[in-house]
């Protein structure tokens, strides 16, 4: 896909989408209570401008994987922007919705059984903490709206360290603002690997309004 779309066209493309999702009447569900993730326009502006804030700082990622997936919306934006990418989600109603969603605002977007980057963009229905791994290996990994149950179990960032390539990064991103983010990523609890430097950008007037770039010190 890189080299396909220079960076007005991946804009123009995104725009485009934009303006699909508010023609479009969508009726998501999820179990959980909070409604953010069920207004894909919301969603994808604030995604997008994640992805436009930290564009400098994340190398050329050919490939991503993005845990905990949701509706898919980041999948489907980092496959826009040049990166072929896999979304791992283990709610299997959010899977189905994703694919639907996509399919009506034109986006081919397809089921997966294994990481299979030429599927881009794919969803893989699993849990991230029981999966198999070979000997993948990706160059970035990323975990939008991010939730506790998955960072703060140390499981996650010790199977994302063995799946990052060297010079690989993690992209975190969070609607609390940089001051609570630091608090938790320096309390004794936090699982960060040893070696790994944390760096935090402010997303100002938006609703993830800090991501955290974490990246091997020997990578
Ligand atoms: C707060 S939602 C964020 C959804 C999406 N990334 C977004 O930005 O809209 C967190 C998602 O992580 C998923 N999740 C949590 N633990 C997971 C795991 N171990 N494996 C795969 N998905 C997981 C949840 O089911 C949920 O959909």
């Amino acid at each position: 896909m890189r080299g396909l779309f220079n960076q007005k066209q991946q804009d123009e493309r995104i725009e485009e989408l934009l303006e699909k999702t508010v023609k479009i009447k969508t009726n998501l569900f999820q179990e959980t209570k909070d409604k953010e993730q069920l207004n894909p326009q919301k969603r994808l502006v604030s995604i997008n401008n994640v992805l436009n804030a930290v564009k400098g700082k994340l190398g050329r990622p050919k490939t991503a994987i993005n845990i905990g997936s949701g509706f898919a919306y980041e999948t489907v934006l980092l496959h826009i922007k040049g990166i072929k990418a896999v979304g791992i989600e283990k709610v299997h109603l959010k899977n189905i919705q994703a694919l639907t969603l996509f399919h009506r605002l034109e986006i081919l977007l397809v089921q997966t059984e294994e990481l299979d980057f030429s599927k881009s963009p794919a969803i893989l229905e699993a849990d991230f903490h029981k999966m198999r791994f070979d000997k993948q290996k990706v160059d970035l990994i990323t975990m939008f709206y991010l939730s506790k149950e998955l960072i703060m179990n140390p499981e996650t960032l010790r199977r994302c360290e063995k799946l990052l390539k060297k010079n690989g990064k993690i992209l975190l991103s969070t609607e609390v603002n940089s001051k609570v983010a630091r608090q938790i990523l320096n309390s004794k609890n936090f699982p960060l690997p040893k070696g790994f430097s944390v760096e935090i950008i402010k997303i100002p007037r938006n609703f993830e309004k800090t991501v955290v770039i974490l990246k091997g010190r020997s990578r």
